[in-house]
């Protein structure tokens, strides 16, 4: 069988180059090696798929090469994505902060991407496992659990690593570096955060509290909700720093951001006979308020006026400048997207094709794109799937 081009994994990112390659009259073909396609889609966004974010720019964007994404983001916005679910009629609404979501079930993206695969008579491999790809000619023969074919084009949608359960594999890291091409090491992203449990018993029994702070890292900082857990923390604000997040590093935390708790507890002091808890009671859950002082071996029930100042300064600095070591990540299983993938620089920034392998292409989450919480993981699946389907 000859085909102009072979997708190989039919996700997000690969269906949508399918279609868009489909449509220009291209012979495309489809290959999944999982029962149900688009399985990423359909556990997304709490059953309701964050499908992009409005103002998705490169600035919100992981890659060993800043800015990579840049031509690619271009061609294919977020506007243009959200025009085509406008075109199949699915609601949808604005959540926070630009995120686009299905106001009914994730499932009519995936149908949205089919009926456009359809549009384009893509031919469908599925489930069929890819288990080999080598240069013939001027094209590539892959061999399939349905047999060889053969392909001007190969183009690799397998995406990232977390959920192993549901389809996600190595195979594109390993076909990356059996063409010689450099991977940046995989990490899970977009994941809890978990610290040793000796030191952390003390908040484990916060499990379930949450609270807005800043969080900052590796010369990032978000404000978002923080959730504790019983390993440790979690909540979009961890979610997103983990991106910029290395074993060794420390975060630092604001529990009050845009308060001086200092100042506001000497105040408290002057102004009220409140105890100590009720006067942080104001700024913080209370169940947090009491674990912070009993911690900081600070009598709770007395009243705040009968505290020296230095101590209750030194309190609200603690909770400002709050500085803890994660020991790892709670790993794939968690996580919701994969950092590193495959070396941008061994790709052309607008087709995606590898250098050194003229007529492969890597799209998606595979590559070393990885984007923020919040719909922008699925902007690059768009995005890259659509730049290589217009350019081969
Ligand atoms: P994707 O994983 O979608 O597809 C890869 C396909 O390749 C799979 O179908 C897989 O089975 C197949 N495959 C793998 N190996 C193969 C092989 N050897 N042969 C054949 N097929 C193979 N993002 C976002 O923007 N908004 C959101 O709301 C969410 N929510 C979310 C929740 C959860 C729980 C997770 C785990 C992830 C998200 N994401 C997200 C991230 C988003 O799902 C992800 O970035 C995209 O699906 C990536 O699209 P790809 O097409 O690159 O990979």
């Amino acid at each position: 069988m000859h085909h102009d081009i072979a997708i190989i994994g039919a996700g997000a990112a690969g269906m949508m180059c399918a279609a868009v390659a489909g449509q220009r009259g291209l012979r495309v073909v489809l290959i999944e090696h999982a029962a149900r396609v688009g399985e990423k889609i359909r556990i997304s966004g709490g059953g309701r798929c964050n499908f992009t974010n409005a103002r998705a720019g490169p600035q919100h964007f992981v890659s060993r090469q800043p800015g990579f994404a840049r031509d690619v983001l271009s061609r294919y916005t977020p506007r243009d994505f959200a025009a085509l679910v406008r075109r199949y009629r699915i609601a949808h609404h604005e959540k926070h902060k630009g995120q686009l979501f299905c106001d009914g079930s994730s499932q009519q993206i995936i149908d949205m991407l089919r009926a456009e695969c359809e549009l384009g008579r893509v031919q469908w491999l599925q489930p069929c496992g890819v288990r080999g790809v080598a240069r013939e000619g001027s094209g590539f023969r892959l061999e399939t659990d349905q047999g060889p074919l053969q392909a001007r084009r190969v183009v690799v949608a397998t995406g990232g690593l977390p959920v192993p359960k549901i389809g996600a594999t190595d195979y594109g890291l390993r076909l990356a570096r059996q063409m010689g091409l450099q991977v940046v090491s995989p990490q899970p992203a977009l994941v809890p955060l978990a610290f040793a449990a000796e030191p952390w018993r003390p908040f484990a029994e916060l499990a379930g509290v949450a609270l807005e702070v800043r969080v900052a890292c590796g010369g990032q900082h978000f404000d978002e909700d923080l959730l504790f857990t019983h390993r440790g923390l979690s909540g979009p604000a961890i979610l997103q720093i983990s991106s910029f997040w290395n074993p060794g590093d420390s975060l630092r935390l604001d529990l009050s951001p845009g308060n001086d708790l200092g100042e506001a507890l000497w105040l408290a002091k002057l102004q009220s006979r409140q105890s100590l808890l009720n006067a942080l009671g104001q700024f913080l859950p209370r169940r947090l308020a009491q674990t912070w002082v009993e911690m900081q071996r600070l009598p709770s029930d007395r009243r705040i006026a009968e505290l020296a100042d230095a101590k209750l300064k030194a309190l609200g600095a603690s909770l400002c400048a709050w500085t803890l070591q994660p020991t790892g990540t709670e790993g794939w299983r968690k996580a919701e997207v994969m950092r590193g993938g495959v070396d941008t620089a061994e790709l052309h920034p607008a087709t995606l094709e590898a250098h050194k392998v003229p007529g492969l292409h890597f799209i998606g989450e595979v590559v070393d794109v990885t984007g923020w919480l919040g719909g922008y993981n699925f902007q690059w699946a768009w995005a890259s799937g659509y730049a290589v389907g217009m350019s081969v």
